[in-house]
């Protein structure tokens, strides 16, 4: 093995650059070379790379998004095109290929090392954090304080006003990082798909609330629910009779994703490119890097396709109970 590819698939998230620079890095202190592709799987299907030396990763570490820029390619759902991708990287004599990515990155990550002669590393990243087999993936912290800093000032203005606000996370299907920020912002109400929150519940909590005199309440929704502006529309119906109106929302949208990683977002994406680079100098194949009980560890690659990560029920209690 000489030469390693490289790519970022899906969205983008804080931490991407952090550890291309580690993936780098370390490859070149093994005297590997890296072939970075550009936007995701798509970067291999029109052979579109630059090689990436230790140089070319300066200054990166501490900056969002990322600088092989990242796509979601629905052409990798095809046979053909991955065999082309494959071919491509064959060409040009690299048999190893670093996915940095989330659930659907590994799908493809997946198909190509069971299709193919290519060993095939996943390295875990989405602000989800939903991804089977990992305890973490890169960029859900620094989603999950961006989400807290703008539900900090949020509450500014709820207490202010004595209104009860509905703020939308992002997670796609999953509840991480509404369950997380619900935690961190000391949020009256969180809603997550995993668990169900009647609508029932929501208003007898609500109501309880204020009858305990307290006038306000922030709401975080997870966006795998349903809409913060549908939730707003459906309790302002339901509430009017008992004297609450006036509930508004908030969609945080792509701000979660966004800005400099934090410090923690910065070491685990060191440590996953570093262990990810070792572990294939070792001659592991087709694995994902994972972190688990406190480790950083290899799992086989195959052992997330399909499924995904649901947060603790223990988690979700805990924060019922510490809310209102
Ligand atoms: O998977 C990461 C994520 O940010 C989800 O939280 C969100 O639902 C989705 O991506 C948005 O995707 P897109 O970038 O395609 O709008």
């Amino acid at each position: 093995m000489k030469r390693i590819g490289l790519l970022t698939s899906g969205g983008d998230c804080p931490g991407l650059n952090a550890c291309i620079r580690a993936v780098v890095r370390t490859a070149s202190f093994y005297s590997l070379e890296v072939y970075g592709f550009k936007r995701g799987f798509k970067g291999l299907i029109d052979n579109d790379y630059s090689v990436l030396d230790y140089k070319s990763v300066a200054g990166i570490l501490q900056k969002g998004g990322t600088v092989l820029l990242t796509a979601r390619e629905p052409r990798f759902k095809d046979y053909n095109f991955r065999k082309l991708a494959y071919e491509n990287l064959k060409n040009l004599g690299i048999d190893s290929l670093i996915v940095i990515g989330g659930n659907g990155s590994f799908q493809g990550a997946n198909l190509l090392a069971s299709e193919f002669d290519l060993n095939v590393v996943g390295i875990p990243k989405t602000i989800d954090n939903d991804i089977y087999g990992t305890e973490y993936a890169i960029g859900f912290d620094t989603a999950v304080n961006n989400a807290m800093d703008a539900i900090d000032k949020i509450k500014d203005t709820t207490v202010s006003h004595e209104r009860i606000f509905i703020v939308e996370v992002m997670g796609r299907d999953s509840g991480f990082i509404a369950l997380e920020v619900g935690i961190a912002t000391g949020a009256e109400i969180t809603i997550i798909p995993e668990y169900p929150f009647p609508l029932h519940v929501i208003e007898e909590k609500i109501v309880k609330s204020k009858d305990m005199g307290k006038n306000f309440a922030i709401i975080v929704l997870a966006e795998g629910v349903t809409s913060a502006k549908q939730l707003s529309e459906i309790l302002n119906e339901r509430l009017k009779d008992k004297g609450i109106g006036d509930i508004r929302y908030s969609v945080l949208g792509y701000i979660q994703r966004g800005g400099s990683p934090t410090a923690y977002d910065r070491i685990m994406a060191s440590r996953f490119g570093y262990f990810a680079v070792k572990k294939l100098v070792e001659g592991e194949r087709n694995f994902m890097v994972a972190f688990e009980n406190g480790m950083i560890v290899s799992k086989p690659l195959g052992i997330s396709f399909g499924k995904v990560r649901i947060p603790d029920i223990e988690e979700y209690q805990l924060n019922n109970i510490l809310s209102l």
